[in-house]
C-alpha cells in the first residue's frame, strides 16, 4: 500500500545492513557557526491552521471539497475552523516570539486572492497577508513565505492535470510578488511535490483523492514542476526589488548506512535518483537519462519547458523527517540500494515517519555536494507527540528530545561550512494534518479544538532557550 509520502522511494528498496553512523573522515569545508543571522523558525500552512473558509470572498479549494467527502479524513474532521489563525494571527506571532523563532514560514490560500484560481483579485484576502506580514515584522520576525501548500483553487475543474493550473498559478504568485516583495525576502513556489502529486493523484488519500494511470501521474508531475518555474520567473518579473526564491520538496533525505566513501557516492546517485521526476530536473534543467519509470510513461513536452523548469533559484528548501538508508549497490543500474529501517517505529502510528537524526546533516550535504545550491534551508522538521494538558503544562518531552537531535545535525551542517541559512520547525501549532486530521499534534503549541486557545508546551519553552543561547534576541 501507499503511505502518504516516499512512493518513489520505496521502489528500489533491496538488502539489510546493519551498523549506523560512524565518524565522518573525509575532507570538510571550514568550520563555522550558525550566526546571529541564521534563523531559527516555526513553520505552518494555510489550510492547516487558517480555518475561516467562508470569510471574506475566500474561495473553495480542493480540500474544502476532499475534507467534506465522507470517509476521507480521520473522525470525519475538515480545516473549517482549524487554529482560526485567520483570525487569530496575531496571537501566534506572540507565541513565535516568546518562543524565540526569528522567521515563520507560513503559506498564502491561493483561492483567497483568486477565489476563482483565475480572474479578478480579491482585495480582502489580499489585505489579509498585508496585515500578517506588517504583524511579523513589527515584531522582529522574518516572513518566509510558500505560495502553493496544496490548497489548490476548487474551480480550476482540471486541476494539475491541466497544463492551464501552471500558468494560473504563475499569475498568482507573480501577483503576490508584487503585492508584498517591498517587504518580503523569501519566496518558496510550491511544497513537496512528491505529496501532493503522488498522495494526491496515486494514492488517492491526499486531496483531489484521484488514482490516475502512471502516463497521467507524469502529466500531473510535469505540470507541477513546469508552475513551478512559470511561477520563477513571474516572481522576478513583478517583485519589487530582488527577492530570493526558492523551493521546498521533501527529498527522503538519503542517509549513507555507514559512512564509507562508497556509501555517501550511493547517498548522491540516491538524491538524483529519488528525485528525479520533481527536484532533480528543478536543479538540473532535465530529466535525468537513467529513469526508466519516467521512460516507460512519458509526460507530454513541450518545447521549452525543461528551460522553464530549471529556471535557476536562490536558495533549497528541505523537509527533512525520516532518513531512507542507503548502500553502495554495484550490482544495480542506479549504483544504490535502499537499505530497509529502522524497523522498531513508526514513529507515533504514522508510517513515514521514522526517526533519524542525522537525515539533518546528510540531506543537506547531499543536496550541496549533488546540487550545490547558493543557499539552504531545512523548511520543516517535527513530529508528533500523545500531547496532553496537564495543570496548565504539556511537557512533551519525547518531542524536545526529537527537536534536540535533528538540531545537533543541523548545527554540524553549519558547523562544517555548508550554506545552510535557517531551520524551522513544523510546526509552530497543532493543526490539520491532512488525512489524519487533528488526531496527530504535531506543534509546540497545543490547541484546544473546541475553544481554539493555545498553551505553549516544554518544547516552545525549550526552543526558546535553545534560540537564546545562538543570539537570537
Ligand atoms: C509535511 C507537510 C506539512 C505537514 C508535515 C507533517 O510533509 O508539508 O504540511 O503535514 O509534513
Amino acid at each position: 500500500m501507499f503511505t502518504r509520502r516516499f512512493i518513489g522511494a520505496s521502489l528500489g528498496a533491496s538488502a539489510a545492513f546493519g551498523a549506523l553512523s560512524t565518524p565522518v573522515s573525509a575532507a570538510r569545508p571550514q568550520k563555522k557557526s550558525a550566526g546571529a543571522k541564521f534563523r531559527w523558525g516555526c513553520a505552518t500552512s494555510a489550510y492547516q491552521i487558517e480555518g475561516a473558509v467562508n470569510q471574506d470572498g475566500r474561495g473553495q479549494s480542493i480540500w474544502d471539497v476532499f475534507s467534506h467527502t465522507p470517509g476521507k479524513i480521520a473522525n470525519g474532521d475538515t480545516g473549517d475552523v482549524a487554529c482560526d489563525s485567520y483570525n487569530r494571527y496575531r496571537e501566534d506571532t506572540q507565541l513565535l516570539k516568546s518562543a524565540g523563532a526569528n522567521a515563520y514560514r507560513f503559506s498564502i490560500a491561493w483561492p483567497r486572492i483568486f477565489p476563482n484560481g483565475v480572474g479578478q483579485p480579491n482585495p480582502k484576502g489580499v489585505d489579509h497577508y498585508h496585515r500578517v506580514v506588517d504583524d511579523l515584522l513589527e515584531n522582529g520576525i522574518e516572513p518566509h513565505i510558500t505560495l502553493y501548500h496544496w490548497d489548490l483553487p476548487a474551480a480550476l475543474q482540471g486541476g494539475w492535470q491541466s497544463r492551464d493550473t501552471a500558468k494560473a498559478f504563475a499569475d498568482y504568485a507573480g501577483y503576490m510578488a508584487g503585492e508584498l516583495s517591498d517587504r518580503v525576502d523569501h519566496f518558496i513556489t510550491m511544497n513537496e511535490f512528491r505529496s501532493f502529486v503522488e498522495a494526491g493523484y496515486l494514492g488517492g488519500m491526499h486531496a483531489p483523492g484521484l488514482h490516475l494511470s502512471m502516463d497521467q501521474l507524469h502529466q500531473v508531475g510535469h505540470n507541477a514542476i513546469l508552475g513551478h518555474g512559470l511561477a520563477v520567473q513571474a516572481i522576478r518579473a513583478q517583485a519589487k526589488r530582488p527577492v530570493k526564491i526558492g523551493i521546498a520538496e521533501n527529498t527522503s533525505s538519503p542517509v549513507p548506512v555507514v559512512e564509507t566513501p562508497e556509501n555517501i557516492a550511493a547517498a548522491r546517485a540516491a538524491m538524483r535518483n529519488i528525485n528525479s521526476q520533481y527536484l532533480t530536473p528543478i536543479m538540473e534543467g532535465r530529466y535525468p537519462d537513467d529513469r526508466l519509470l519516467e521512460k516507460a510513461h512519458p509526460p507530454k513536452i513541450e518545447s521549452g519547458d525543461m528551460a522553464i523548469i530549471g529556471s535557476p533559484i536562490d536558495f533549497l528548501a528541505l523537509n527533512v523527517y525520516a532518513p531512507t538508508y542507503v548502500r553502495a549497490a554495484p550490482e544495480s543500474s542506479t549504483g544504490y540500494a535502499v537499505v530497509p529501517g529502522p524497523q522498531s517505529f513508526p514513529y507515533m502510528g504514522l508510517k513515514w515517519l521514522k526517526i533519524g537524526p542525522e537525515a539533518a546533516y546528510w540531506a543537506v550535504r547531499i543536496a550541496s555536494e549533488v546540487w550545490k545550491p547558493k543557499s539552504l534551508y531545512i523548511s520543516e522538521n517535527g513530529c508528533p507527540s500523545d500531547d496532553v494538558v496537564v495543570g496548565g503544562q504539556v511537557n512533551d518531552t519525547d518531542r524536545v528530545m526529537f527537536l534536540r537531535n535533528y538540531v545537533a545535525n543541523v548545527e554540524r551542517a553549519v558547523g562544517e561550512g555548508y550554506p545552510l541559512d535557517g531551520y524551522f520547525i513544523w510546526s509552530l501549532l497543532d493543526n490539520f494534518e491532512w488525512a489524519e486530521g487533528y488526531s496527530k499534534r504535531f506543534g509546540i503549541n497545543y490547541v484546544d479544538f473546541s475553544t481554539g486557545n493555545r498553551t505553549p508546551k516544554l518544547s516552545a519553552a525549550w526552543f526558546r532557550q535553545f534560540t537564546k543561547e545562538r543570539g537570537v534576541r
